[in-house]
């Protein structure tokens, strides 16, 4: 039904093309909703040009698996606002092993550093590295490598950097810093980096890098990594937030503070959250065995001084905004993070939440469609849809959650990636260790001037071109 309607949107679209009669010739056609943004969708894409701007979202680990349950949860027939994208491929995500020289064998299992890499600079690089090409070991240093977000800022765009995570985590990292290992993010966390400090004559940290890039609009967690004193360099003995200040940036750490933003002409850095942001949802923990009685998710558990992901979305396009264009990643970052902890209605209500952010992006190239907008996640990920009536030999052996959806019915989710002891036949434990992503193509989502290139099945590194590297 859904793809019948998009190839008659393509034809039609194809034929105000071909015979210049604007829209006039595609009303009428379909009676849904979504025909207007299709059809404007469609028509924007098959325009020959550069978009002016461009928006990328991305879902760490959000998986097939993942929107799914997002999607059931909410009810089987109310549509995300990612179904308003006309364009659906799939992208390979694997990640390379360490090597002296060429060639780099595959690593089929990768994190969001390596990942983030490949659509961020369109190299493959070791886990745990962030836009630094593969070496011959993870703590030997590889070479930089140049980001859509530096091309971006090449040509004049103004830049934005939005996260749910610490905003100095690997996705938004990737972007505006270089380093060999993603955990060494404030200036006191440098020790596995040394010969990346400042004082090595080196870039200095993540944080540091990211004020040093002067990206305009940085949004996200990570307060207490900006809050480290600078131990070399020129600005040594500040704080990464004072230096950062001393460059000009407006420093906020509520969502009234945001709100109350009104210069787009200095950078904004905004830190709600001394870690990670807090969560959207709250839920039942899982369980081994069959789970609990089947419940509903706790929703709004956000504390309201923080701002949503669209909310922090809203406000970054509107402080990008100008006649040159811009380039902005926002990250819903603990789809990823609850699916790690066997928490499902923590990572549903944070695919929720992206979705809200997904459709901020979309309702603003409804009014601009000169902007490209990419939906994706960095790598599959842990949790199942299982048989909601397993007994005997069909009880899962992973943990698992039963939740009661807006449908009214059970939707059953598994975690079991991981959950043994060390010792070779150990029981898995009662407390669910750490998930671990898993190796799956993952969705890439595309509307607006170029999203073509999402379609079919690529390479994550494809994506580098796609956002305009
Ligand atoms: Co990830
Ligand atoms: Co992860």
């Amino acid at each position: 039904m859904k793809r019948r309607r998009l190839v008659a949107v393509f034809a039609a679209a194809l034929s105000v093309a071909s015979i210049g009669t604007g829209s006039a010739a595609a009303t009428g056609f379909f009676s849904h909703h979504h025909q207007d943004d299709t059809e404007q969708a469609l028509a924007a894409a098959l325009r020959d040009r550069e978009p002016k701007n461009v928006i990328f979202l991305l879902g760490d680990g959000m998986g097939t698996q993942e929107i799914t349950a997002a999607r059931y949860y909410q009810g089987v027939n109310n549509e995300l606002n990612v179904d308003r994208m006309p364009f659906t491929g799939f992208d390979t995500t694997w990640s390379v092993k360490p090597a002296a020289t060429p060639p780099y064998l595959p690593d089929y299992d990768p994190d969001s550093a390596s990942t983030g890499t490949m659509w961020a600079t369109g190299q493959k690089t070791l886990d745990e590295r962030i836009s630094q090409g593969p070496s011959s070991a993870i703590n030997v240093p590889g070479q930089n490598l140049k980001t859509v977000l530096e091309i971006a800022q090449k040509r004049g765009m103004k830049v934005g950097d939005v996260s749910t995570a610490e905003i100095t985590d690997a996705t938004p990292a990737v972007l505006a810093s270089h380093i060999s290992l993603r955990g060494c993010q404030g200036p006191t966390d440098m020790g596995p980096c040394p010969l990346e400090t400042k004082g090595a004559g080196s870039l200095g940290s993540i944080a540091e890098q990211e004020v040093d890039h002067k990206v305009d609009v940085l949004l996200g967690g990570g307060r207490n990594r900006f809050a480290q004193t600078i131990g070399s360099g020129p600005d040594t003995g500040k704080t990464v937030i004072q230096s950062a200040q001393a460059k000009g940036y407006q420093y906020v750490t509520d969502a009234a503070g945001l709100s109350g933003i009104k210069n787009a002409n200095k950078p904004v850095l905004g830190l709600f959250h001394s870690s990670n942001m807090s969560l959207e949802w709250t839920g039942p923990a899982a369980s081994l065995g069959k789970g609990n009685a089947p419940t509903a998710c706790s929703e709004n558990q956000r504390p309201t001084t923080e701002p949503s992901l669209a909310a922090m979305t809203d406000k970054a396009i509107n402080l990008l905004d100008n006649r040159r264009g811009f380039f902005l990643q926002v990250e819903g970052a603990s789809i990823d993070k609850q699916d790690h902890a066997t928490n499902a209605c923590g990572q549903i209500g944070e695919t929720v939440a992206f979705d809200q952010a997904i459709g901020v992006a979309l309702d603003y190239q409804r009014h601009n469609p000169d902007t490209l907008v990419v939906v994706t996640a960095d790598h599959s990920h842990t949790s199942q849809i299982v048989g909601e009536d397993a007994s005997g030999t069909g009880i899962p052996t992973g943990y698992s959650t039963n939740l009661l959806t807006k449908d009214g019915q059970t939707l059953s989710l598994t975690y079991g990636t991981a959950g043994y002891g060390n010792a070779p036949g150990a029981p898995p434990v009662a407390v669910p260790p750490s998930q671990q992503h898993t190796g799956a193509v993952v969705p890439v989502w595309g509307s607006g001037p170029g999203a073509l290139g999402v379609l079919g099945t690529n390479d994550h590194t494809d994506l580098f071109d796609v956002l305009g590297g």
